[in-house]
């Protein structure tokens, strides 16, 4: 069975596995500020859009049982700084502002207990509630996966070769992870998949994450370069492509890491069907086109100098390094939710499931 766990409160301490040592060193890292959060998810040392939502909701706590508030009003006005705070991390994935929206929502709704109390009692109380909301958070997050698992291996048959571009498994959720549930499930019951893992440019969660998590789960794994996608798919040797999201928008254009784009036109072309898997939490039907999905731009050197001993581009050499791009919901033959299978027409089909 799978034990990957990034994102864990134990012994009263937030600790992340940091992903930026991986494949190399496993090692685990205590996050103890807000400061300390907000670096962790912006050096990708926890990352995935269900991951950072489950870190933000427990950095949001970690930071308020801190905090001497004179009376609520102070206490929800630092709640709310310190939410904005954390929010300001990474743009695209909707998990995050969505985790701590719900973090201050539920601690609002408790007003009317709070108000009234002194200081240390308010204290003591909001400890409670936000602790049960942040795990609430993660445990509705490894039920959900777990359901697009099942959904997820419906899709599929023994045997089948399956292409991911990034990672979006356990590495990047509260466990089994959302496109990668199925195949870790379908490893259990012995559906020997031939899965093919896009290495992505220009952070390697291909090669580092999924390359890893999936040989560790002892999937047959192989590793590919980006540009490699057409001739695999041309070869025969792809069924289906199966990829996680940042950010749906109501129309069922999605986010995700950079050249899942690619990928879905390429899946087009060759008659393969494209699966998106997007829990609930990665829905916002607020956001009504993929144009309106803000993308993270990400320091040039990433692609010019990282994992290189010598920079590999001339010094000064202009670049662009957007880190996600938006699936045309053409692309997308179905939507792999912890509610059921959405297929288009996606604007009426993913409202009939969320709003
Ligand atoms: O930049 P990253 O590594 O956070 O990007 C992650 C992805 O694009 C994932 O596919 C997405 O967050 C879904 S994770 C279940």
């Amino acid at each position: 069975m799978l034990s990957i766990t990034p994102v864990k409160f134990e012994n009263d301490k937030l600790m992340i596995l940091d992903q930026t040592l991986l494949p190399g060193r496993e090692r685990y890292l205590e996050l103890a500020s807000g400061e300390d959060v907000w670096y962790a998810i912006k050096k990708l040392k926890v990352r995935g859009a269900p991951a950072i939502g489950v870190v933000a909701a427990y950095g949001l706590y970690i930071v308020c049982r801190r905090l001497k508030p004179k009376e609520y009003d102070d206490f929800i006005d630092q709640i709310k700084r310190t939410s904005e705070y954390l929010s300001s991390s990474r743009p695209t994935a909707v998990n995050l502002s969505w985790a701590l929206n719900r973090m201050e929502k539920k601690i609002r709704s408790c007003e009317s207990e709070l108000r009234y109390l002194s200081g240390s009692e308010m204290m003591a109380r909001a400890d409670e509630i936000m602790f049960a909301e942040a795990e609430a958070i993660r445990t509705e997050d490894e039920e959900a996966c777990r359901a697009m698992g099942e959904y997820g291996l419906s899709l599929l048959k023994p045997g089948m070769g399956i292409l991911t571009h990034c990672n979006a498994g356990a590495l990047a959720t509260a466990k089994y992870g959302t496109c990668l549930a199925p195949i870790h499930l379908g490893q259990e019951k012995g559906y020997d998949f031939k899965v093919f893992a896009d290495e992505t440019r220009p952070l390697l969660q291909g090669a580092r994450l999924t390359a890893w998590e999936l040989s560790k789960a002892g999937v047959d794994v192989t590793l590919i370069c980006d540009n490699m996608a057409s001739i695999v798919m041309k070869n025969g040797w792809i069924d289906a492509v199966l990829v996680g999201c940042d950010r749906m928008a109501a129309n069922g254009d999605g986010a995700n890491k950079i050249g899942t784009s690619a990928v879905a036109i390429l899946a087009k072309e060759y008659g393969i069907p494209f699966y998106m898997y997007v829990p609930s939490s990665t829905i916002d039907l607020n956001t009504p086109t993929g144009a309106d999905i803000p993308i993270e731009l990400r320091d040039g050197a990433e692609i010019s100098n990282m994992w290189y001993e010598k920079p590999m581009a001339p010094a000064g050499v202009k670049t662009y390094n957007p880190s996600f791009d938006v699936t045309d919901a053409k692309y997308i033959t179905a939507v792999i939710t912890e509610k059921g299978i959405v297929y288009p027409p996606y604007t009426e089909n993913l409202a009939k499931l969320f709003s």
